[in-house]
């Protein structure tokens, strides 16, 4: 059993970073030099994925357009002799077979990967979350493709968030996993639980491989939190029928959805950009020093 397939999600309207996403779509936003969604398109890649299906509604064409080739683009920049340009353009497009599905409704995260189900067929796929960057040596998809290999079901990664906040998340109940490093064997997940109803500090993170079998629990779920259909619902019963875990990835994840972990992710990526990172860290050490 391959993972082979990766669904990401792109029919949401952005209203958290509204107005800049009035016009554009938020996967389109800017990280340093890239739109947050080719971050994600290349970390399915670096991690041995063969194929994308983005879930995309109307006003989001700009996302297509930015992974196929552009004709009149490509002429010019080879008239101009800008080869450097002209090879990253074609890298941009040649990275990987994309496909799009439409999700007519907006019924939420669950509603939207049960779309991808002809696609995808009757095998494990992985599902990519546009608002989720991770920062880790190892693609946070691969670190969980390897664990796939070992374990063969369900994995969600997770990450351990301040009490606090777990009310934002799904959050993951389960006992560690002493076979393998970072995971737990779920027991029981609760989509955005309100104050007491779980005593787990493990959010979700963007970052699912699921077994095909979650298509047909999705296809009879009834709305939950915020009257959508919520994947965290469906991977509930997937876990009573079948193992599920938790891995805690290793890297550093930005909720580039939000403006501030947005900015975040630019200071971060930016640090660690091969031309850029030196000349902004001096820019973020002389700032420091007047603040
Ligand atoms: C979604 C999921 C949630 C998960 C989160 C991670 O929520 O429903 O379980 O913790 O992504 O970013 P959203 O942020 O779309 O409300």
């Amino acid at each position: 059993m391959q993972v082979r397939k990766a669904v990401i999600p792109v029919a949401g309207l952005g209203t958290r970073f509204l107005p800049a996403t009035k016009a554009i779509p938020k996967e389109m936003l800017t990280i340093v030099d890239r739109p947050t969604i080719q971050y994600i398109v290349e970390e399915a890649v670096a991690s041995g994925i063969e194929q994308v299906i983005f879930i995309t509604s109307e006003g989001k064409s700009a996302i297509e357009n930015h992974f196929d080739y552009n004709f009149q683009l490509d002429h010019l920049l080879k008239e101009k002799r800008k080869t450097v340009l002209g090879e990253e353009l074609s890298h941009i497009s040649n990275l990987i077979d994309i496909i799009s599905v439409r999700q007519k409704k907006p019924l939420g995260l669950g509603h939207a990967i049960c779309t991808a189900k002809n696609v995808v067929g009757d095998e494990p796929f992985m599902v990519l979350l546009g608002d989720d960057l991770v920062h880790s040596h190892k693609p946070c998809a691969r670190q969980m493709i390897d664990l796939f290999e070992e374990v063969g079901e369900s994995i969600v990664a997770v990450q351990r968030v301040p009490l606090k906040d777990t009310h934002q998340y799904g959050i993951v109940e389960g006992d560690s996993e002493a076979a393998y490093p970072r995971t737990h064997k779920v027991s029981r997940m609760i989509e955005k639980p309100i104050p007491g109803a779980s005593d787990s500090d493990l959010a979700i993170i963007g970052r699912y491989i699921l077994m095909p079998e979650i298509f047909e629990i999705l296809e009879n779920a009834p709305p939950g939190h915020g009257g959508e259909i919520q994947l965290t619902d469906s991977l509930q019963v997937l876990c009573k029928r079948r193992a599920m875990y938790a891995y805690e990835f290793d890297g550093q994840r930005f909720d580039a959805g939000d403006k501030l972990g947005y900015l975040k992710a630019n200071i971060a990526f930016g640090l660690s950009h091969s031309a850029l990172g030196g000349p902004l860290r001096e820019y973020i050490k002389q700032m420091a020093s007047t603040l």
